[in-house]
């Protein structure tokens, strides 16, 4: 959620002040004090300065990190985002995992709010906060390490396997999730760069997973954004702020560590566009149940009309396809909905010039088991949509409460 005070007030007390501060250690013989005159190189960096001081609003854009809840889940979703699966080296139990906590809770406050982290060898990189967001998430494995495993909820653990699965290992399961978004793709960079050196002493790395999604001011704010198969995808999602989206998404009733936070399903899902380039229009919009100009159901007109599953055609069969992918999905009761928050994956084309491309398919749920896990197996046992796309990577993390200035990510379940 952008808060515009708090983008405000990182902008002075924290980006602009970096900022400036960076320059000047930059090049303190160049500075000229006010009312001093300013030599030729003096004038040019106080405009250096200046430029840099006075950012566009998106890059400087701040989303708060101390809150109730983490952020990077409820957050209108930033335009790019790199989830990185770590795990644990052996031998690191519960004290070094609190030590690695506090160093990343610290990296994360910092870095988010535009500042640099400790020891930053780069900090000009981290004026342009555009919306960071650093999200921690634990998977089975770190219950173990920390020997609390009879507090790990039982669902946080691998999903079932269903039949449309072709997991490979190296996008399945780990440790210790980072999830990392922002609106600019260097700030992104950065910030995984120094989380992931702190994490170095106490974890390897398993998968790496970039996505992305429409630049931020490429649409309209509040545009359902495009999956790369064309589709207006994210139509149907629990709405930040609502009791809906409350009972759907932070646990409230489950572990006591776990109140205010969530759980997540990361599902790597690719998709075989070759392939659906092949079906015609009719053929991709009976798929879903939804056009695909609009995304209006097919029983409808606007991208947000409720679709009708009773409506027969003229002769006597569903408009909305039994078979549909949003028929198969579907959810009545909205506080048993899952978010989905997803990210389109492009890692370039095959020798063969095939994309290797689809969904990084980030689903976010109060209870793993009863919310995601029915619509999965809804989904795999007869979905249209199944003919063009394949999970190949799968891990569940439990992503822990957020916590008040000077707390840390993880002190529910590990202090
Ligand atoms: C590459 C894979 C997938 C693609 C391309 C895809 C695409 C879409 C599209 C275009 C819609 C309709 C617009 C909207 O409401 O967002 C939709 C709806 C939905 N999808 Fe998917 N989806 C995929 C996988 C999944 C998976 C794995 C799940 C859950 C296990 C899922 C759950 C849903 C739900 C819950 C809806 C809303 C259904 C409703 O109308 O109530 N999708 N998806």
């Amino acid at each position: 959620m952008r808060d515009p005070q708090l983008t405000r007030r990182g902008l002075f007390a924290g980006g602009a002040a970096a900022a400036v501060g960076a320059l000047a250690a930059c090049a303190p013989e160049q500075a000229a004090s006010p009312g001093q005159t300013a030599t030729a190189p003096g004038r040019a960096a106080a405009a250096r300065a200046a430029h840099a001081a006075a950012p566009l609003p998106g890059g400087s854009a701040v989303e708060p990190f101390d809150g109730v809840h983490q952020a990077g889940i409820a957050t209108t979703p930033q335009a790019h985002a790199v989830f990185v699966g770590l795990d644990l080296l052996p031998g690191t139990g519960r004290e070094a995992i609190v030590r690695m906590m506090h160093l990343l809770t610290d990296d994360a406050r910092r870095l988010t709010q535009g500042r640099p982290a400790l020891a930053d060898t780069e900090p000009e990189l981290t004026v342009l906060p555009a919306r960071l967001t650093v999200t921690f998430g634990f998977g089975p494995g770190l219950f173990e390490a920390a020997g609390v495993e009879e507090r790990r909820p039982e669902s946080v653990a691998p999903l079932p396997r269903f039949v449309i699965d072709r997991l490979q290992e190296r996008w399945t399961g780990a440790d210790l999730l980072l999830q990392i978004c922002a609106d600019d793709p260097v700030t992104l960079a950065h910030a995984l760069r120094m989380t992931v050196k702190d994490a170095r002493s106490f974890t390897r790395v398993r998968w790496t997973q970039r996505g992305f999604r429409r630049s931020a001011h490429a649409t309209v704010p509040g545009t359902t954004q495009r999956n790369l198969m064309g589709q207006i995808d994210g139509t149907v999602n629990p709405q930040p702020g609502t009791p809906d989206f409350e009972r759907a998404i932070w646990v409230a009733d489950g572990p006591r560590w776990l109140h205010g936070g969530t759980t997540l399903v990361l599902r790597r899902i690719h998709t075989k566009l070759e392939t659906w380039d092949a079906a015609d229009r009719v053929a991709r919009e009976f798929t879903i149940g939804r056009r695909l100009d609009t995304g209006a159901p097919l029983t409808g007109r606007d991208e947000h009309d409720e679709p009708d599953f009773a409506r027969l055609n003229a002769t006597g069969f569903p408009v909305i396809s039994e078979y549909a992918h949003i028929r198969r999905a579907h959810v009545t009761d909205p506080g048993m909905r899952i978010l989905r928050r997803v990210y389109n994956y492009d890692e370039g084309l095959t020798p063969e010039g095939h994309s290797d491309s689809g969904l990084l398919f980030a689903s976010y749920q109060a209870d793993v088991t009863r919310q995601f896990v029915p619509i999965q197996k809804r989904l795999a046992e007869a979905d249209l949509l199944n003919e063009w796309t394949t999970p190949i990577g799968s891990a569940v993390f439990a992503i822990p409460p957020g916590c008040s200035a000077g707390g840390w990510i993880g002190e529910t379940l590990l202090s």
